[in-house]
């Protein structure tokens, strides 16, 4: 059981912050402090958190299930502490407390392609270290507390090297032949905060798949499923008998073994074994990966022998989506599988290659598919605070929360993260504190717009990603072809329209935004009066920046036509482009876009045998060929926030901005043949709601329910109804 506390307030421990004086390189130190119990234990608490990452045990067995505590904060600012029941850990008499310490974000050589020009040298050379206080309450009201300080000890541990990138190196033969004193220093107080995020657990074990002979000689294992986490395996061996797995996505045409894709990251395991039988999972990493292949293993390996262990921070699903389409039910699990691989106590990018960053962007344009398909509110709220902590002071932020890249410059609709992240949130679950707390934030994001732009209301200027990886990018680039003016000017006017609707949630007066607005609306309409791409179609739709709906969706369907019924759009414009077409008039081109199954598609990496959401539609082309290693990420899931519209469109159920939350439903199905049926249900704060369409002979059946008011509306008829169950 692990406390959790909502305020962001500081918490001061009544310890010492110790470290291993005179630590060999990369071995990760294993702190220890025996104390005696003498007397009948009411309680107990360890409060603890380590600049690194830790795994603290009590008498042998571990405390709590947080995988990877502290989490990833940004650090310099915040720092989580962890606060556990262990009354039922302790034992009368002796009892040790022991503290294994590893890198885990806080040293990491993140991100894996960047020189040493930024503060990442500076981050490879932090030492580990902890802090903790085990707190016991005694029946007869007495108190003891056995607080680190300069009386423990430190001895290397098993865990020989431990890093996010690299992986793991375990040696379940070595001894620690002697204990050495521990060295007291000058860790963060003033920074400590209680526990605010999610826990990262494991969540799901799966067995093997297939045990492979590749054409090259390779012994692989195919778990069957993308993960993030790792494998454990239980094997009888000799001490000194050596393991060796790397980690992979996929394999290539021929069926060999493929990691090229992780470009610096190394993902190895290694393992030392002891003598007789043995059971072993990494300790302080994981991976992200479907195959391991045994580079060397000592035995004839057997299934049995293997599970694969996901981990993640979201647990509890709130969205569920069934159709009457294979490949959009499997489109579905992957894009599911790709947020638990992804929500790591951060939202990252991916899970494998040497990223595994914050990226805004990715998290911008997937976190509304994100609240629909898991509870999020914790998860996001921990992290708008790192992005609150990490907003620099002229109001500007750069790509990645927290921020391991600070010199990167602020681009269109990944640095807007900062208002349209608070705002899908606050929309998702009605909590207004939250919007509160992040609202000046929001504000310094506009404000920080119109502080740099080069011309009045547009923002002109700044480096940007554009329409990241767009399908009309130029030979060899990876920027779409839509205009960076056009897409910053496009983010200013939805950054600002936003933060107008919250401030207006929260009763303030936002006239000087609304005049901000207005201006910047005729700008635009006076300097982009033509759309170039799909994208620019569609962005221009979906922020209602075209003066004409109408005819702007005509041409942008059109154009989708006349390019083949086909995605032309990247990162900006994918997530957004079904919205634009059905809600002015064109659902049945979304699902054409939805349904289609050559290259480029949502189906075509699932015919390519996909698990997880690719990073390119063609991360395998059709002849087998990967893409370039260089950006092959198979499990990115930018692409997956696709399945807002199958919750919004398809099934149809919204809610008004006026009652976040889903205070009162919407239920407008788009329905369409080829999926056959769709059934969707949504637990929302304010409870379930289903809808449920399906094709019988030439009609179609509409089953609804709803826990709170909802107006329904089919066939154009509206329906305002209470709570309950309806059939149409
Ligand atoms: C990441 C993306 C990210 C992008 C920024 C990539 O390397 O993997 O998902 O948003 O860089 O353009």
């Amino acid at each position: 059981m692990i406390k959790a506390d909502s305020t962001g307030n500081p918490v001061h421990l009544k310890a010492e912050w110790i470290k291993a004086a005179g630590k060999p390189d990369d071995v990760c130190p294993l702190f220890t402090k025996s104390f005696s119990v003498d007397g009948a234990v009411k309680s107990a608490t360890l409060n603890i958190t380590a600049l690194g990452v830790y795994e603290a045990l009590i008498n042998e067995k571990r405390v709590g299930e947080f995988f990877m505590a502290p989490g990833w904060t940004a650090y310099q600012k915040r720092l989580q502490v962890q606060s556990y029941d262990v009354t039922k850990l302790l034992k009368a008499g002796e009892n040790t407390l022991s503290v294994t310490v590893g890198k885990g974000w806080y040293s990491s050589p993140m991100p894996g392609w960047t020189g040493p020009d930024n503060d990442k040298t500076e981050r490879i050379n932090r030492e580990n270290g902890f802090i903790a206080e085990l707190v016991l309450e005694f029946e007869d009201g007495t108190k003891k507390t056995v607080p680190t300080d300069g009386s423990w000890r430190w001895q290397e541990s098993r865990v020989r090297f431990s890093e996010l990138y690299d992986g793991e190196t375990y040696d379940a033969s070595f001894e620690a032949k002697e204990k050495h004193s521990v060295a007291c220093f000058d860790g963060p107080n003033e920074t400590l905060i209680l526990q605010e995020g999610e826990e990262i657990r494991e969540i799901e074990r799966l067995p093997v798949k297939k045990i492979i002979r590749t054409p090259k000689g390779e012994t692989v294992i195919d778990f069957g499923q993308e993960i993030s986490g790792y494998v454990e395996f239980t094997l009888n061996a000799k001490k000194g008998d050596g393991i060796e797995i790397l980690h992979g996505e996929m394999l290539d045409k021929h069926g060999n073994f493929y990691n090229e894709n992780y470009r610096a990251a190394k993902a190895v395991l290694r393992y030392t074994c002891k003598d007789g039988l043995q059971t072993y999972k990494p300790h302080l990493t994981f991976y992200g990966f479907r195959y391991i292949k045994l580079a060397s293993y000592p035995c004839k390996p057997e299934a049995e022998q293997f599970t694969a262990i996901a981990v993640s921070s979201v647990q509890k699903q709130t969205g569920f989506i069934k159709t009457g389409h294979k490949g959009i039910n499997q489109l579905i699990s992957n894009i599911l599988w790709s947020q638990k691989d992804n929500f790591v106590d951060v939202p990252t990018d991916c899970p494998q290659r040497d990223e595994r960053l914050g990226w805004l962007g990715d998290a911008q344009v997937f976190i509304k598919a994100a609240a629909l398909n898991y509870d999020v509110e914790r998860f996001f709220k921990k992290w708008f605070r790192d992005m609150r902590a990490e907003q620099r002071k002229d109001g500007s932020l750069g790509s990645i929360v927290p921020d391991y890249l600070p010199n990167s410059s602020p681009s269109a609709g990944w640095s807007d993260a900062a208002v349209i992240c608070p705002w899908v949130i606050y929309q998702a679950y009605g909590n207004r504190e939250m919007l509160s707390e992040q609202f000046e934030s929001m504000k310094k994001w506009v404000d920080y717009i119109t502080s740099v732009t080069t011309e009045k209301y547009l923002w002109e200027g700044g480096k940007h990603y554009g329409d990241w990886l767009g399908l009309d990018a130029k030979e060899g680039s990876y920027r779409g072809a839509s205009r960076d003016g056009f897409l910053a000017g496009a983010y200013y006017y939805y950054s600002t329209s936003l933060l107008i609707k919250a401030g207006k949630a929260l009763g303030r007066n936002m006239d000087e935004y609304i005049a901000l607005k207005n201006n910047i609306y005729k700008k635009f309409n006076s300097v982009y009066k033509e759309y170039k791409t799909q994208t620019e179609y569609t962005v221009a739709l979906y922020f209602g920046l075209t003066p004409d709906a109408g005819k702007t969706a005509k041409e942008l369907a059109d154009r989708v036509i006349k390019d083949g019924v086909q995605l032309k759009t990247g990162f900006i414009g994918t997530p957004y482009i079904l919205h634009a077409l059905t809600d002015n008039g064109y659902a049945g081109l979304s699902y054409d876009l939805l349904l289609r199954e050559e290259y480029p598609s949502w189906l075509f990496p699932i015919k390519m045998g996909a698990t997880t959401v690719w990073e390119h539609w063609d991360g395998i082309k059709e002849n087998g060929d990967f893409w370039s290693a260089d950006m092959n990420s198979f499990n990115h899931y930018a692409y997956g926030a696709v399945i807002d519209w199958i919750y919004e469109k398809a099934a149809g159920i919204t809610h008004s901005e006026s009652a976040p939350g889903y205070e009162k439903a919407i239920i407008e199905p788009h329905p369409d043949r080829r999926l056959g049926y769709v059934d969707v249900t949504l637990e929302t704060r304010n409870g379930k709601i289903t809808s449920r369409w399906e094709y019988i002979g030439d009609n179609i059946k509409y089953e609804i329910s709803a826990d709170m008011p909802v107006t329904v509306i089919i066939n154009e008829k509206k329906r305002e109804l209470s709570p309950g169950k309806y059939t149409f």
